[in-house]
């Protein structure tokens, strides 16, 4: 059975419900096929390990987890708190040049484009890292921008959409 598993990192609670959107979105669009739902806060993972481990195939071999990971950035380009561990831990498989080709992502990032150094840090980084891990990119990642409240919502249903359209297309 497919899985996915919408991981959020939020400091305030504004993106964490944009992540509970998205987990509804694909819970009305998986009760009726063959596959599973979750939306986790990145520091509630019971087994981080496990979500990278080899282990996350099918029978077939098939990858069936599918990390939908949303967040923001936060002061100085960081992670929020709620998701410092499961950003080391990439980190960790990535600097240790692991590959992760076995498994599925998506980042859906927030951030505000006033800074312009450090503007959705945390998304593009977490995203350059799973590609250079040669995970697949199962809905291209987008980058939200927070300051301009029409567009990122135009962009959110846009992922959204795009979401659902690979769900029912697999
Ligand atoms: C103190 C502070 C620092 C921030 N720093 C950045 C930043 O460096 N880069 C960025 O893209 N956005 C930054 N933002 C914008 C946040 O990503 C944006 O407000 C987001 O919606 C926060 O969501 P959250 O509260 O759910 O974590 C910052 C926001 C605050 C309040």
């Amino acid at each position: 059975m497919k899985q996915f598993l919408v991981l959020f990192a939020s400091a305030t609670g504004f993106v964490a419900d944009y992540a509970q959107q998205l987990y509804e979105v694909i819970q009305s669009h998986t009760r009726q096929s063959n596959a599973d739902v979750q939306l986790v806060p990145m520091d509630s993972i019971e087994n981080m390990n496990q979500l990278f481990s080899e282990q996350s195939v099918d029978a077939h071999g098939k990858p069936y987890i599918y990390l939908s990971l949303v967040t923001s950035t936060t002061e100085g380009g960081k992670i929020s708190e709620m998701g410092e561990d499961f950003y080391g831990i990439v980190e960790k498989h990535f600097s240790e040049g692991e590959m992760l080709s076995h498994l599925h992502f998506s980042v859906l990032g927030f951030g505000h484009s006033h800074y312009s150094d450090t503007y959705n840090q945390v998304g593009r980084t977490l995203a350059q890292w799973f590609r250079q891990m040669n995970a697949q990119e199962f809905v291209d990642c987008k980058m939200l921008d927070v300051a301009n409240p029409s567009q990122m919502e135009d962009d959110f249903n846009q992922y959204a959409r795009e979401l659902i359209n690979y769900i029912s297309n697999t």
